[in-house]
């Protein structure tokens, strides 16, 4: 169980840390967090360059390091930290919507139902193929381990700073965690997987000289990088693999509808779609669903679609039926 009053404080002590960093190197609150990191990684060493940071800030930050040592934070606990003052500086730094982490709620879905789908298969291999700042994966990676699961996960985005940050949390939480910085839609060395998932960025894709290879492709106008960054990660899958990808809820409404039904249809299929609580969400218009998908394979076939909404995250009577719900669904 996570202590509250804990996380509270070691999220004050992070995020004047992190403040106390920008300040100091006169970058964005981003870069602050991952020199802060850095210097916990470090055996909570406040590293210099060029005399950056001077020494009273460095007084100030060894001040600060001494109180969190003191908590004694579990892994479990710095991600839980380390997304909160990330949360804190999206709002900052005004940060576009494609590029906000995941939310707690929907890592805990996201790991309940991989356990479900996967269960007792003792080892995973996951990859995220738009990682971003990588509270999604290293919820996955720190809750599956934690039911017993050895897991291992590749992380792909095309962010150099996002990328950043989840490699200074990787290391942060220990996760086996390998990256890459690319577009998604290039190959990456990584072995087939059991597992895909991505909260993927909705939109166009500007490079119709990548995106023509792909079935999705769309002749007509930009195709939609969520389609394309949906079959590029389905690729990567084992024979019987599932794909779990956050996508607009409205995905088969849309103009380019036809052309995802299209390759749904033909190469992988849809065995499920969860509908997420709205308020989840700003706009009702951008809500989102799980879609989890399989990629086809030996004693693989299509199911009947396993199709429901959630009204609630947190409303034990709502999470106790939809389980039971997916239960039956997977017998
Ligand atoms: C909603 S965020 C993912 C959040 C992530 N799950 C987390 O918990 O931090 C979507 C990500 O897609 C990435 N992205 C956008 N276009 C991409 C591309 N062509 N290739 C790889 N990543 C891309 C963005 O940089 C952003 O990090």
């Amino acid at each position: 169980m996570l202590d509250i009053t804990k996380i509270e404080k070691a999220y004050e002590l992070m995020l004047e840390a992190s403040q106390l960093l920008q300040n100091a190197l006169e970058q964005p609150f981003f870069e602050g967090y991952i020199e802060n990191i850095g210097n916990i990684i470090q055996n909570y060493q406040v590293r210099t360059l060029d005399g950056v940071p001077d020494k009273q800030t460095k007084a100030q930050l060894k001040k600060l390091y001494q109180e969190l040592q003191k908590l004694k934070l579990t892994f479990a606990d710095w991600r839980k930290i380390s997304q909160l003052v990330l949360l804190k500086g999206t709002v900052l730094e005004s940060i576009q919507a494609n590029h906000q982490l995941t939310p707690d709620s929907l890592g805990f879905l996201f790991s309940y139902l991989i356990e479900q789908l996967t269960g007792d298969q003792k080892d995973l291999v996951l990859l995220d193929n738009a990682v971003g700042m990588g509270n999604l994966m290293l919820t996955l990676l720190l809750n599956l381990s934690l039911s017993g699961k050895r897991v291992k996960g590749y992380g792909i985005d095309n962010d150099d700073t996002l990328l950043n940050i989840v490699a200074v949390n990787a290391e942060l939480t220990q996760v086996d965690l390998q990256l890459f910085l690319q577009d998604g839609l290039q190959n990456a060395d990584i072995e087939s997987v059991d597992i895909v998932v991505s909260d993927l960025p909705v939109g166009y894709y500007p490079n119709d000289a990548y995106a023509q290879n792909f079935s999705v492709f769309a002749k007509e106008d930009h195709t939609y990088a969520h389609h394309l960054l949906a079959e590029k990660a389905m690729m990567y899958l084992k024979p019987g693999g599932f794909g779990l990808f956050l996508l607009p809820t409205n995905l088969l409404q849309t103009e380019q509808a036809a052309l995802f039904e299209k390759w749904l249809r033909s190469e992988v299929y849809l065995q499920g779609v969860i509908g997420l609580p709205e308020n989840l969400f700003k706009k009702k218009q951008i809500a989102k669903s799980i879609f989890i998908l399989q990629k086809p394979g030996e004693q693989v076939k299509q199911q009947e679609v396993f199709a429901t909404s959630l009204s609630s995250l947190t409303n034990v009577e709502e999470i106790k039926r939809f389980s039971l719900q997916f239960k039956t669904w997977m017998r």
